[in-house]
């Protein structure tokens, strides 16, 4: 028996890295799955469609049951026909893996628009489309059959957003922008049965290469995807019912529930504020807590 038999999964830019590790898990472990992937460069050029044809191939050889899709998920059309195709080849959906990411790097001040609108196009929209589309299918199932779906979505953000990453101003905006898309979806989708939550991988990948050259032989296994593609299992089948609107960092032997953005301090006024009265309490707004850049928590 496995965790996803009879279950249809759809995982996007799973033709590499960690997607192709969560599509290889998820069908070892019974699912049916969609594998797309556009197939383009680390940076987001061009278009392929071996990636995703070599993973639903080895899938098949395995005994598994996958299909290819080459869309590029980040468009209207593409997310639209993802979704589909998983409801008309398999019968349904259950488990949505958005995975699909590039990389173009820039400080601020060197950032061109084109690198900003491609990254946040890429994550952004490539994780708002494919589960707007999800997200309707199994609102739509949940009133025909006045029954709970039991769906989830698995989302990937990173820490280079929740932290803040310099050097990456457009993958970070998108990245937080995903962490919190994660929190809206549990909100929304709770009602249906869905449950949403998201991982902060770290794993060495093409996109990890440059940055990541000089690990050790110890260190390359412990950054293996498929360390990766566990965790994002695990929130995708029911062993974490009730775990909704999470994200769960993975790195190596090291898993963290990461949350941000709570109050660090409470200060209160009876009437309306002047700068001058801010002024007067801002010992107390930063008495817990440093008022200078926060850290990163960094990755290695
Ligand atoms: N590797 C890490 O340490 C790390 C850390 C934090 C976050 N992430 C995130 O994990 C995800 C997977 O990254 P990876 O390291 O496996 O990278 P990867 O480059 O190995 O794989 C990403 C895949 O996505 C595909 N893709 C890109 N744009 C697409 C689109 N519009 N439609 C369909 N497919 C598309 C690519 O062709 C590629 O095969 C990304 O979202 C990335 O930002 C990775």
């Amino acid at each position: 028996m496995g965790l996803f038999d009879g279950k249809v999964a759809i995982v996007t830019g799973a033709g590499r890295g960690i997607g192709r590790e969560e599509a290889m898990l998820m069908a070892r472990e019974g699912a049916s799955v969609v594998v797309n992937d556009v197939g383009g460069a680390s940076t987001g050029e061009g278009s392929d469609k071996a990636p995703a044809q070599e993973v639903v191939d080895e899938i098949v050889a395995a005994g598994g049951k996958a299909v290819a899709n080459y869309d590029d998920i980040s468009t209207w059309k593409g997310g639209e026909a993802f979704v589909n195709q998983a409801v008309e080849e398999f019968g349904g959906l259950d488990i949505l893996v958005n995975n699909a990411g590039i990389l173009r790097d820039k400080m601020s001040f060197n950032m061109t628009e084109e690198e900003w609108d491609a990254v946040i196009q890429v994550h952004l929209k490539g994780h708002f489309v494919p589960s707007r589309f999800a997200a309707a299918y199994w609102r739509q199932k949940s009133k025909d059959t006045g029954e709970s779906v039991n769906a989830k979505i698995v989302n990937t953000s990173s820490e280079a957003g929740l932290y803040g990453n310099a050097g990456q101003l457009n993958y970070a905006a998108a990245k937080a922008g995903i962490a919190a898309m994660t929190i809206v979806l549990a909100r929304e989708l709770d009602r249906f049965g869905v449950r949403s939550n998201a991982i902060a991988p770290v794993a060495l990948t093409r996109l990890t290469d440059d940055l990541m050259g000089g690990v050790d032989e110890k260190m390359k296994a412990a950054l293996d995807p498929a360390n990766v593609a566990a965790g994002v299992g695990w929130l995708a089948s029911d062993l974490s019912a009730g775990v909704n609107g999470q994200v769960l960092k993975i790195q190596g032997g090291l898993l963290q529930i990461v949350r941000g953005w709570n109050p660090a301090s409470d200060v209160k006024s009876d009437g309306s504020w002047t700068i001058e009265s801010i002024d007067a309490v801002k010992k107390d707004l930063f008495a817990n807590s440093d008022p200078g850049v926060p850290p990163f928590l960094l990755p290695i």
